[in-house]
């Protein structure tokens, strides 16, 4: 069935800015969910489905909301991978990358190399008494520690770090601009030599990584197959670890009496990442594509239609978050769609909780004493389909 680029008859059409959603794009979502939930949106061409109970009901009907949409950029930058896959190439492909990065796995294998990976980091600008925590911290972490998990030993973070943005650009290049399609392409090729290097190695020894359990999988994976997924994996790894440390870093310090206690009573941070990925979701949404006519949020949908589940709307709908607006690690617990749900599932949600609430955070604030915001003016929340902040400007008491 091929993608249809027009609205569904009867869907309402509004016009949003591209612009202003980057900004923030909030408020245009809280009117959605009041008076278009299911909306046809010309600039995104894409009917934005945007309360909480539709994203989930959506999210149960991988049948009928499939990951394969057709035309995707992501697919052009990266080829064919478990994200835009559905059942059964989908289970094969995430059945083979997934084990190593199961709670215990993360536990066993990877939590001490994150450990020492990020007193490294902090070691470096402690004397500084100042820094950008996104540059010089979040994201060489999270970019060193995919890295590990991933086995790409032949990698550096900054490398990781690089591919990432270059792939993430190309994932967005709406403009078509060349340059962009020719930074990704080098990034890609570069990730398909190293993980073909690798893959050659843990054949002979296996290590426990992604790369390793994809070679080593019960249902075969291509070589190909691997390659992109690592693709993806890298695309996808970097920017949502960081992004919620940044921005649940940045309520820390703006709210002290949360952070005292937090300090105070370590379990509390959890729910600090928990509601920081509700409050300002890393993904604000993603795309699927109707494998039949269905009807959802009052619109007769046929076969084709484009639908962007917009789970950071969702995460902000009031029939379920009392004022879902606030950041407030108190609130009732309800499960938020941060990380998507049904098969697609974020598979680096167990690796992300461990490095930014296990450790990221509670090192950060022991060992940086005295942490203050300078309230630099280039320090703002950006983005809508990935969200975040653009940096993180700091002082500390420097021993
Ligand atoms: C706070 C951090 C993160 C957030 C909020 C996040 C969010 C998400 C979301 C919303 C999806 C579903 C997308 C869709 O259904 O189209 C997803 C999928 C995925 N994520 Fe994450 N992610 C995070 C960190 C990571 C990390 C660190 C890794 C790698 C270790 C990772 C690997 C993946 C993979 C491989 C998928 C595809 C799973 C599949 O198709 O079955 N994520 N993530």
């Amino acid at each position: 069935m091929s993608a249809l680029t027009t609205a569904a008859p009867g869907a309402p059409v509004v016009d949003l800015d591209l612009d202003e959603l980057r900004r923030d794009p909030y408020p245009a979502y809280a009117r959605l969910r009041r008076t278009a939930p299911l909306a046809w949106v010309p600039s995104v061409g894409r009917h934005l489905l945007t309360r909480y109970d539709d994203i989930v009901h959506a999210e149960k009907l991988a049948e009928v909301f499939s990951s394969r949409e057709e035309g995707s950029l992501l697919l052009r930058t990266v080829g064919k991978n478990m994200l835009r896959e559905d059942d059964p190439d989908h289970r094969r492909l995430r059945g083979g990358a997934e084990p190593p990065t199961r709670p215990r796995q993360v536990r066993d294998l990877w939590a001490g190399t994150f450990e020492s990976t990020a007193h490294r980091l902090l070691d470096r600008i402690a004397a500084r008494g100042e820094a950008d925590l996104i540059a010089d911290f979040a994201e060489p972490l999270a970019a060193a520690n995919l890295a590990c998990v991933l086995g790409l030993r032949n990698a550096t973070a900054d490398d990781i770090a690089g591919w990432s943005r270059a792939m993430m650009a190309g994932n967005s290049n709406y403009a078509d601009d060349p340059d962009i399609w020719l930074r990704a392409a080098r990034a890609t090729r570069a990730i398909e030599e190293a993980v073909a290097e690798i893959a050659e190695t843990v054949r002979r020894e296996p290590d426990g990584s992604v790369i390793s359990s994809m070679v080593h999988a019960p249902e075969p994976v291509a070589l190909s197959e691997i390659q992109n997924n690592v693709k993806v994996i890298i695309g996808g790894g970097v920017n949502e670890p960081r992004d919620v440390f940044g921005v649940g870093a940045w309520a820390l310090l703006r709210h002290p009496g949360v952070l005292n206690r937090v300090i105070d009573e370590p379990t509390l941070w959890k729910r600090v990442f928990e509601e920081t990925a509700r409050w300002v979701s890393p993904i604000g949404m993603y795309p699927r594509q109707l494998t039949r006519d269905y009807e959802i949020a009052g619109v007769k949908l046929p076969a084709g239609s484009r639908v962007a589940l917009v789970i950071a709307s969702g995460n902000r709908d009031e029939s379920v978050f009392e004022r879902a607006a606030e950041f407030d690690i108190d609130r009732p617990h309800r499960p938020h769609l941060a990380f998507g749900g049904g098969p697609h599932f974020c598979m680096g949600a167990w690796v992300a909780r461990h490095e930014v609430s296990a450790l990221a955070w509670p090192l950060v604030f022991n060992r940086l004493k005295a942490l203050r915001l300078t309230d630099d003016p280039a320090d703002h929340l950006d983005g809508w389909v990935f969200r975040g902040l653009t940096s993180l400007h700091v002082t500390w008491q420097a021993a």
